[in-house]
């Protein structure tokens, strides 16, 4: 993989998530223009937020802001705290709201609530995170369906430095239902080899190591070395880490030791910059694909599918 001439830094050339996350998000607003003219309606989408956890107030505002970016109604839902069967009867509303299309629920719930069982209460049809266990089965059988964002973001920026992953062997380090698992998922379905490490690995940088893809989503600041990487491996970065550094204050930084791995890989996305952008920006592709669905249309199946 060829850097481009200008960039005057060594090894890998940097992925630009921001740069084309902006662009997904026009296109949605502009598909979401489209549907106004030909619906009379726009999609809608429904965030549901319980509890104070700090990140997940800073994410759903970017999220809520980005949707409005993009000419999505958006409903906010933000609880305090509210016992399971008031969150059911929510989420049963929200299904039943013509205006939503897509229901959020943003991650982690308190622990008296089973997330288990507020996930699989989202209707499919309007299952924005794709975490509905018939979504999930849908990716795991490569059928079309709504993707979770993080990997539907990872996959689309690795294809566009890899555009054909058969063949390939591609490493995921960590094993979450929200990325690892659906990316080794998608990942399969493109054809590549792939192997999952995870706590309970023997031997992690013996996986990497093979990988001409890499995606790493451990929550383990710099864990991945430049020795446990392929040279000219695309290495996909989805950590993202505020630490204290006594030098260099206090930073956000990712799972991989950014400037040790960027002499070796063929490209790699930065953090911050690179994958948290695009999981917003596939939130909104997801939002107005369940609205494209829900309208009936066509043009659906083609964005609903997994590439
Ligand atoms: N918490 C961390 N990541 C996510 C995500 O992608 N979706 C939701 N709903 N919650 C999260």
């Amino acid at each position: 993989m060829s850097r481009p001439s200008g960039d005057a830094a060594p090894g890998a050339r940097l992925i630009d998530g921001r740069g084309l996350a902006d662009r997904i998000v026009a296109e949605v607003r502009a598909g979401v223009e489209d549907g106004r003219r030909r619906t009379g309606s726009v999609p809608g989408l429904a965030v549901v937020l319980v509890g104070g956890n700090p990140a997940s107030h800073i994410y759903v505002e970017a999220k809520l802001r980005k949707a409005r970016e993009a000419g999505i109604d958006t409903f906010e839902h933000r609880f305090d705290d509210i016992d399971e069967a008031g969150l059911l009867r929510l989420i049963e509303r929200l299904n039943r709201d013509r205006r939503v299309s897509g229901i959020l629920v943003q991650l982690p719930l308190p622990p008296h609530v089973d997330r288990r069982r507020v996930l699989s209460a989202v209707s499919p049809d309007k299952d924005a995170d794709g975490f509905h266990p018939e979504n999930q089965g849908r990716l795991f059988t490569d059928a079309p369906g709504v993707v979770p964002c993080t990997p539907r973001g990872c996959l689309d920026l690795i294809r566009r430095e890899v555009p054909s992953l058969e063949g390939l062997d591609a490493a995921v380090v960590g094993a979450s239902s929200i990325v690892g698992r659906p990316m080794a998922a998608l990942l399969l379905n493109q054809g590549c080899t792939v192997s999952v490490g995870h706590k309970a690995s023997r031997d992690l940088p013996a996986l990497t190591r093979r990988a001409d893809v890499l995606v790493v989503a451990a929550g383990q600041p710099g864990l991945v070395r430049r020795d446990w990487v392929k040279p000219g491996a695309v290495v996909v970065d989805v950590g993202i880490s505020r630490v204290t550094d006594p030098v260099l204050g206090s930073r956000i930084v990712g799972d991989v030791a950014f400037d040790e791995v960027r002499e070796v890989a063929g490209a790699i996305t930065p953090v911050p910059g690179g994958v948290g952008p695009m999981t917003v920006a596939m939130l909104m592709a997801n939002t107005l694909d369940l609205f494209l669905g829900a309208a009936g249309e066509r043009g659906a199946a083609a964005l609903l599918c997994q590439g």
